[in-house]
């Protein structure tokens, strides 16, 4: 696995919830395989054949990730370096994740002393001349959506035997203040370990840094010490390079490397009045989010869709954001709750104080909140904007507030009003100005454009809430940033003799813990200092003013002047592009187009891939081997996941863990297995197994791909046997026998579950039994026996047990395997259900290549595709095609429960459920793997 590399350059920033705090938002990481593009969905499957690697190959002896911070604003240079050994030339490749807030703005690659630099053009350019090339089957786009924020830069070159190649990449972006600071964030997984690996990250903060915080999912307290970081007061300076040995995740693992995410997280010092202003070669650039502001009450209307394609969990997750949301209004707020499907219903008619018992009200209301019918968008929104209109009008609100609508919406309109432009025309008309409306798109069948240019045209802004375990907290972190508004219809005022080119210096709101950044151009390079002033309405009117002066870096920054050059123009820039691709969302025909014209001009002036630009680069080997590199809308990235459902190649190489529990449906067993891979562990592995060095226990871990569940039901009655592990080598057998409800519930269906384990080592002695009362342990010749309702720690020479009272079991056995078994527990009156086990399985990549076992055999690699993805028999639920094992399923897209992490309620997990007994998956049929006795094996 060597010529094989992967880390993640990471900036979490701009505008996503700061609740999730494991966004990805850049990775780069270079390899010999082939990257694992998505193929277009042509529903034809791809052959799945298994990527040579040759060890020896490649090797990336290099990889530096050097990220400078200046007032903000972060550039980011990412070098690698790979030489190949070989005799014959090699196709490198090279990765690169960054946050979709960024733009590129270089890439060259150095061969044989010559150097290759990207060149960005006008995207309609570039794209004739890429055309011409995709003729002559030359070439890919560099391009694509990664994730929820990332983006995927990848380009490849041959290279000539026992040459060397750099590639360096760059990109830069303006870091956004969100809940009280800055983020940025490195991930880090190396697939191999790197001679020379360095994440360096500088800080220069003029305003002094208040805090600077690091930490790392991956770091053990062996390897914390290896993280530099000095502070001082206007610098800070992080940097992280660990030794080849270092790299390893685990000591004695062979082929272990550490793998996860690197955050630094700061903040600056605040001073009350203007906030800070920097003036350097002829830009400014002003930064105002004042500390100690009282907070200004708000009136907030919740306006939620409840059609009937909410169902399932993005209607449970809803009831749950809404419940938590609520409990955390002020009490000097108001509110008002809205629901619609085709119809429209109010929780109260009018606005109401958020008191203990209207709070109170009012989450039960929200528990009640269920999926019905149509989506009437236009009908919902109206209703929450007569609502504040009414309550203003009667004079019920206070007068100093800040008005706000929330919708939440899964789909498209389709009752009442439906038309898109009717109803931006109908809600704008109706909010006339005087609120804001911000648009939460939750899941993948919303129009996204449709809703961010609606928030745009009333003062709000629109967020994507991605359809996941986490989105109730997706939910309750965008409200956490809008909740706290400090000051309403902010200006920043500079004297119009002095400054132009401005951008954006009105702003409708500023939140806590969030900031304000105005920059622009003097018109007179020797001004040294000109008056600025800041108005705006908040709890009590807010005005000041005083004087910009230039700042003399050099004094500042006595020894690292060089660092800086033209930030701020840069900054200015940055800034400039992303507000004129905002306003080209909205306005007339022409005002678009003047305004597109505008940001193309700056794009291609400053070197930034945008949305309107394309970098091209030209491969050496020959001169019309063109690729280009795109910037991404969100429209682009919504469709590209749509896309990548359908044709995106499965293939779990990596077990990072396996589970088994019940079912209670209708007297079927349910076994469910999650494989869950790293997003970069499609690129196929010799080792599998070994490349993360065990398992990682996360589910929230965003690299995770808890798509790539499969559940399935297998059909047997109570007290049947099923062989879960059977691994002859080791010795090492688990069988499960299933029970029964202890009585027929009402509607006559028993529902079943795991009731028993048995579990043996031969080759170790041990055996061990465990039911849902108690637990029999048999170990150097002595029976002992454990209670569910006592805590327990049992070390042996050859197992381990952890008892946690009433709730869990975990076993390791030495040199083999590790698991967990749960124990459910059920309210003892209850008429019918009882206690279960469920069984999850921790790590087992000790275990021979020969495992077996319905549930053993899914512990080698297993490969499937998913394809031809179709509306199926309930809108929630699409079927699709997969191919695995040389065979052709119907599969349909399920949820599952993982108890793992909430024992009580578990979490869904979206999972492909293959039907029939899982024939077709497992080998052979469900029946082969029943035994007649616990212990018995087949
Ligand atoms: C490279 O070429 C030499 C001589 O032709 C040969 O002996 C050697 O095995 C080759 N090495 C590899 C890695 O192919
Ligand atoms: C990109 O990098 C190359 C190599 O360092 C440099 O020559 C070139 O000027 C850079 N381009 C821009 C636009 O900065
Ligand atoms: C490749 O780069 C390494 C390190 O810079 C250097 O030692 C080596 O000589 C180079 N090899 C070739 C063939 O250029
Ligand atoms: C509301 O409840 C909180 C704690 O639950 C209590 O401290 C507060 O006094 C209550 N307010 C009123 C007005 O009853
Ligand atoms: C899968 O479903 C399609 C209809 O959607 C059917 O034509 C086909 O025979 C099914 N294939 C299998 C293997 O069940
Ligand atoms: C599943 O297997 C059971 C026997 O274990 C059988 O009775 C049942 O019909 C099978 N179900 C399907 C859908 O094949």
């Amino acid at each position: 696995m060597s010529g094989h590399f992967a880390v993640r350059r990471l900036l979490l920033c701009g505008c996503l919830g700061l609740a999730l705090p494991s966004l990805v938002l850049g990775a780069v990481f270079v390899s010999l395989e082939e990257a694992a593009d998505t193929q277009p969905a042509n529903g034809t499957p791809k052959t799945l054949q298994k990527r040579s690697t040759d060890n020896n190959v490649v090797e990336v002896y290099s990889v530096t990730i050097d990220c400078t911070v200046t007032s903000r604003f972060a550039h980011t240079v990412i070098t690698s370096k790979a030489l190949n050994k070989a005799n014959s030339s090699q196709e490198i490749f090279f990765e690169v994740e960054l946050p979709k807030t960024a733009f590129i703005t270089n890439f060259t690659m150095e061969i044989e002393g010559r150097v290759y630099v990207g060149v960005v053009k006008e995207k309609e350019k570039a794209k004739k001349q890429y055309e011409t090339a995709v003729k002559a089957g030359q070439t890919a786009a560099l391009v694509k959506a990664s994730g929820r924020n990332m983006e995927k830069f990848a380009v490849s070159v041959n290279i000539a035997a026992l040459s060397n190649v750099t590639f360096t990449l760059t990109h830069e972006e303006l870091l956004q203040r969100k809940l009280g600071q800055y983020e940025i964030l490195t991930r880090v997984k190396p697939k191999q370990r790197i001679q020379e690996f360095k994440i360096v990250t500088n800080i220069y903060e003029p305003q002094g840094i208040s805090y600077v915080d690091v930490h790392s999912t991956f770091l053990s307290n062996e390897l914390l010490p290896l993280v530099e970081k000095t502070v001082t007061d206007k610098k800070a300076h992080i940097s992280f390079s660990p030794t080849l040995e270092q790299q390893r995740s685990c000591p004695y693992c062979e082929g272990s490397v550490i793998d996860g995410d690197f955050i630094v997280k700061y903040d600056v010092k605040r001073e009350k009045g203007l906030g800070d202003i920097q003036v350097i070669n002829g830009y400014f650039v002003h930064y105002f989010g004042p500390p100690d502001l009282r907070r200004v009450p708000m009136n907030v209307v919740f306006v939620i869709d409840e059609s009937g394609s909410m169902a399932g969990p993005k209607i449970r997750q809803t009831r749950e954001a809404m419940v938590a949301i609520i409990q955390d209004l002020h009490e000097e707020d108001h509110f008002g709750i809205v629901t619609f499907d085709d119809y429209v219903r109010v929780w109260k008619p009018t606005l109401q104080q958020a008191t203990n018992q209207t709070i109170k009200d009012a989450m039960e209301f929200a528990k009640k909140i269920t999926n019905r019918g149509m989506t009437d968008i236009n009908a919902g929104v109206l209703k929450g904007v007569e609502m504040l209109r009414t309550a203003r009008r009667d004079e019920i609100l206070p007068q100093r507030s800040s008005d706000m609508i929330i919708l939440l919406t899964d789909g498209m309109p389709n009752s009442g009003v439906s038309d898109p432009v009717e109803i931006h025309k109908n809600v704008r008309e109706a909010i006339g100005g005087n609120m804001s409306l911000n648009c939460l798109g939750f899941g993948n069948d919303v129009e996204y454009p449709f809703l961010d240019v609606m928030s745009q045209q009333n003062k709000g802004f629109a967020r994507r809430i991605f359809t996941d375990s986490d989105a109730s907290l997706q939910l309750q972190g965008f409200y956490e940033e809008v909740s706290s508004p400090l000051l309403l219809e902010v200006d920043l005022k500079y004297p119009s003799n002095t400054v132009d080119f401005l951008t954006t210096n009105h702003f409708n709101q500023l939140f806590n813990g969030s900031e304000i950044i105005v920059a622009g151009r003097l018109m007179d390079n020797d001004i040294d200092n000109f008056l600025v002033e800041v108005f705006g309405v908040g709890y009590e009117d807010y005005q000041v003013q005083g004087q910009a002066s230039v700042s003399d870096w050099g004094v500042m920054y006595p020894d690292e002047e060089y660092v800086f050059g033209d930030f701020t123009e840069r900054l200015w820039a940055y800034l400039t592009i992303q507000q004129l691709l905002d306003k080209s969302k909205v306005g007339s025909p022409q005002e678009k187009d003047s305004i597109t014209a505008k940001a193309l001009d700056m794009s291609l002036l400053y070197n930034f891939v945008t949305p309107l630009t394309s970098m091209v680069v030209t491969k050496p080997e020959t001169d019309d081997t063109l690729q280009v590199a795109d910037k991404l809308t969100e429209e682009q990235r919504q469709n590209a996941e749509r896309m990548g459902f359908t044709s995106e190649k499965k293939q779990s190489n990596l077990h990072l863990f396996q589970s088994l529990t019940l079912s209670t449906s209708n007297c079927f067993l349910s076994l469910f297995f999650i494989y869950l891979r790293s997003e970069t562990s499609f690129l196929s592995a010799p080792k599998p197994t070994y490349l993360f060095g065990g398992w990682r226990p996360s589910l929230s871990d965003r690299a995770s791909r808890p798509e790539d569940a499969l559940c399935f039901n297998i059909n047997a009655k109570p007290g049947t046997i099923f062989t879960l592990v059977k691994d002859q080598m080791s010795g090492v057998l688990v069988n499960g026998q299933i029970i029964g409800d202890k009585a027929v519930p009402p509607d006559g269906h028993i529902s079943t579950y795991f009731g028993r384990f048995g579990i043996v080592h031969q080759t170790l002695g041990v055996n061990l039994e465990v039911s849902t009362q108690d637990i029999s342990v048999f170990q150097n010749g002595n029976w002992v026996k454990l209670l569910w309702s006592g805590t327990a720690s049992l070390k042996g020479p050859n197992m381990d047990l952890l008892l946690t009272k009433d709730r869990s079991l975990t076993v390791t056995l030495k040199d083999s395997v590790k698991f967990v078994i749960l124990l459910h527990k059920v309210w003892k009156k209850h008429p019918y259900h009882r206690d279960y086990l469920g069984f999850y399985t921790l790590d087992s990549h000790l275990l021979s290549p020969n495992v077996h076992g319905l549930l053993g055999q899914f512990y080698h690699s297993i490969e499937f595709e998913v394809s031809n993805l179709r509306p199926g028999q309930s809108p929630e639920k699409p079927d699709a095609t997969m191919f695995v094992k040389g065979h052709e399923l119907n599969v349909t897209r399920g949820w599952q429960r993982d108890f793992r992490r909430a024992i009580k309620k578990g979490e869904s997990i979206p999972c492909w459920f293959i039907h029939n007994n899982a024939t077709g998956l497992i080998d052979g049929e469900a029946t082969d793997y029943v035994v007649t006795g616990l212990f018995s094996t087949l």
